[in-house]
């Protein structure tokens, strides 16, 4: 059997961590020879021929966050001969061609020996630097054995504008590709674009393989070969599924998701500059803590988070602010890795991309809160309103009231109805007590009834909590006006240190980073939506719905009060537009201050490349909900959300609403304008691949929407009927 040949002699210029500088040479070879690549990069001469080494470099190769005169490289070796501990060198070629007749020098060599570690799988990660501004180059792997020398696939690369040139940029900005059952057909379409560079805004794996919650069980689907380092579900059944654990687990979805052809050859042929969301790690997560238990178990888990983060380290090309930086797993969360980042593109591109998921605090309605417990007292509400509202019910103190009988009969009945004992003290609501002795056959006491002189207040069920350990009523489908009222009081209560996304340094760089920009437009890769997501119930007959829902509040509904506070920075600079990913649906809005929302910026949110649609898994959220998937009407109104969201006038911002397309935005920009089009395919077309169809028949499954925004101004503007017509907030319509 073959064997592996080590490299006669380190590269003198070789650093340990393979920082390169880059000069322009012009070769001297004909095409396909390529004698003068050095085995050793200056060391003794390696003549033989190259072959098709792509069993090599199985995930191809990738390129990644392109500077005016740098670009990340990528690529991984995997070579069966190789012990599982042993180090390896691959060396790279760099031309401005893509038969490598001009090869460009790098350290002074024709090509440079690059690292592949044992201890980060042998991930090849290589940042070029001396590069030209706005120039396409080619790169590729060679991998030399006794029996040969062998080369990954060419991969095609392009370096940003100048600061000072006046460029005009083509980009896509993408999001959420759940690999199991579906395929990526957005990629395959976006290969026909002619790309300057990718903004991926999350969610580039899921960490789960096939929950029936949210996620197809049949097709295609990711496995584990570490299955007993994985976090199973439903084990020994028919329904058994797993999420990643160890980071054998998460290595092993990178390497699955990039077994997809479409996927690799967007990564062969145009730079990405990416982020993460919440699958990368685990489902609407919160530092290092997962919500899979709706608050049964403790989800704190310090080891996975930092498995997730290895991995994303050594899979995705990234340029990190700290130049040199290395993954080390002894580092302690959250400073382990900081992955929020800044680019500029010319004279009219600033791009700033953040970290939402590391440092945000946990979703102010935990899981697990007993819906009778009282958040707001009538004193509290007193202070802050006024007066009580309408919908301000009475409470007792559960410990003191009636000797402590009621308190009692509660705390024996816990386990039978499902809630922690311990949870059972303090104010709590007199008409969730009565609600919760009705359910048991038989209570020593009767209802409490004489209501008279009691203290009025708002409980978590006025949130819109209404059972314990459920995710609706704490991350989902929350009731506006008393979250909205409950969570103000606690952010000034706690001076402002409920509610957080960044964590305080990263909000600084952030806030100094888009005030410093000197480029026209200061673009936002922002991990979930901006703009409220409101349904109005109130018309509707289906109790206890018949109120006004956030939809979501995982995402920046649910931090309403420190949006407010960072778009309160963002509308005094000019020509600020978010691009949001996350929601899996297309939208297009101007979010704005709480107090006043004429002033706003604007939000270009794309949809999933693959992932379940927000529609279909608000259809499934409903059918799998104890109370939802009882009550007449819930699964018509989530089938027809967009009409919700567009009809009811609470969504003045949102100004276009597809929740049932999957797809891609491109973005072409100027110093005048952006425009964003929207790639819209429907969901059923991603269960089919279609990477192999012609260009034209697949372009025709896709349909399109353009958005517009003009520098200089904050209006949001659509193409219609070939026109482009102003979003007007006041008639929530185009005019
Ligand atoms: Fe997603």
């Amino acid at each position: 059997m073959s064997q592996y040949c080590p490299p006669r002699s380190p590269n003198k210029n070789l650093s340990r961590r393979s920082f390169l500088r880059a000069t322009m040479v012009t070769a001297t070879l004909a095409s396909g020879n390529l004698a003068v690549g050095c085995n050793n990069a200056g060391d003794d001469e390696d003549t033989r021929p190259l072959q098709d080494g792509a069993a090599y470099f199985p995930q191809s190769v990738v390129s990644g966050d392109p500077r005016q005169d740098s670009v990340i490289v990528w690529t991984r070796l995997e070579d069966p001969d190789l012990a599982a501990d042993a180090d390896a060198e691959v060396k790279l070629e760099l031309a401005s061609d893509a038969e490598f007749t001009t090869l460009v020098e790098l350290d002074g060599e024709t090509g440079t020996l690059a690292p592949a570690k044992a201890m980060y799988d042998r991930c090849v990660k290589v940042k070029v630097r001396g590069l030209e501004p706005a120039t396409t180059y080619y790169y590729r792997f060679i991998h030399s054995r006794d029996d040969g020398r062998f080369v990954s696939p060419v991969g095609r690369t392009r370096t940003a504008p100048a600061a000072d040139a006046d460029a005009k940029l083509r980009f896509a900005v993408v999001s959420c590709q759940d690999f199991n059952g579906r395929y990526y057909n957005g990629y395959a379409r976006m290969a026909a674009e002619e790309l300057d560079f990718f903004v991926h805004l999350g969610d580039y794996i899921y960490e789960t393989t096939g929950d029936p919650s949210f996620q197809k069980t049949g097709g295609r689907v990711a496995t584990f070969t570490d299955k007993a380092g994985a976090i199973a579900f439903n084990a020994g059944t028919d329904k058994e599924y797993f999420a990643a654990q160890s980071l054998s687990n998460y290595r092993e979805l990178y390497r699955t998701y990039r077994s997809d052809l479409a996927l690799r050859k967007i990564h062969e042929t145009v730079p990405m500059i990416a982020t993460w969301d919440d699958h990368e790690f685990t489902d609407d997560c919160h530092g290092d803590i997962a919500t899979y238990y709706d608050g049964r178990q403790d989800e704190t888990s310090t080891e996975r988070r930092k498995a997730a983060n290895q991995a994303w380290f050594e899979y995705m090309p990234v340029d990190f602010q700290e130049e040199d930086f290395e993954y080390d797993p002894a580092a302690a969360f959250p400073g382990d890795i900081q992955i929020y980042r800044d680019f500029g593109f010319g004279k009219h591109m600033r791009l700033v991309m953040t970290d939402l998921r590391s440092h945000r605090t946990d979703h102010l309605i935990p899981e697990d809160a007993f819906p009778g417990a009282v958040v707001l007292t009538q004193a509290e509400l007193m202070a802050e309103l006024g007066e009580l509202p309408a919908s301000a019910s009475e409470y007792v103190d559960i410990d003191s009231y009636a000797g402590g009988t009621y308190k009692a009969v509660l705390v024996a009945a816990a386990s039978e109805l499902d809630y922690d004992p311990a949870k059972i003290t303090g104010n709590l609501d007199v008409a969730y007590i009565n609600s919760t002795l009705a359910k048991l056959d038989s209570a020593d006491v009767d209802p409490i009834t004489d209501l008279a002189g009691l203290e009025r207040g708002l409980a978590f069920r006025h949130l819109g909590k209404l059972s314990t350990h459920a995710s609706i009523g704490a991350r989902y489908l929350v009731i506006k006006e008393a979250f909205d009222l409950w969570a103000t009081i606690n952010y000034k209560k706690s001076g402002g240190k409920t509610q957080d996304a960044m964590g305080p340094e990263q909000q600084a760089w952030f806030l100094d980073t888009m005030k410093g920009a000197k480029e026209t437009w200061k673009l936002w890769g922002n991990e979930f939506c901006l703009v409220p997501l409101v349904i109005d119930l109130t018309p509707l007959p289906i109790q206890p719905f018949n109120q006004v829902f956030y939809m979501n509040v995982d995402q920046w509904d649910g931090m309403r009060d420190r949006r407010n506070e960072l778009l309160g920075e963002l509308v005094k600079l000019d020509n600020v537009v978010a691009l949001t990913g996350d929601i899996h649906a297309f939208y297009a809005g101007v979010p704005g201050l709480n107090a006043d929302p004429k002033q706003h910026i604007t939000e270009l949110v794309t949809s999933g490349i693959s992932s379940g649609t927000f529609r279909t898994q608000l259809v499934l959220q409903v059918a799998a909900d104890p109370i939802l998937s009882m009550t007449a009407g819930a699964s018509e109104l989530a089938d027809s959300i967009d009409t919700l969201f567009t009809k009811s006038g609470t969504n003045r911002h949102l100004a276009h609403a597809d929740s049932s397309h999957n797809g891609f935005m491109t973005v072409e920009l100027d110093g005048q304008a952006i425009v964003a089009t929207y790639h819209a395919i429907a969901e059923p077309d991603i269960f089919v691949d279609l990477e192999g169809e012609p260009a034209e028949a697949l372009a025709a499954k896709f349909t399109s929407e353009r958005f517009k925004v003009e520098a200089g101004s904050r209006e949001l503007y659509k193409e219609i009927a070939g026109a482009w017509k102003r979003w007007d907030y006041d008639t929530f319509s185009y005019v």
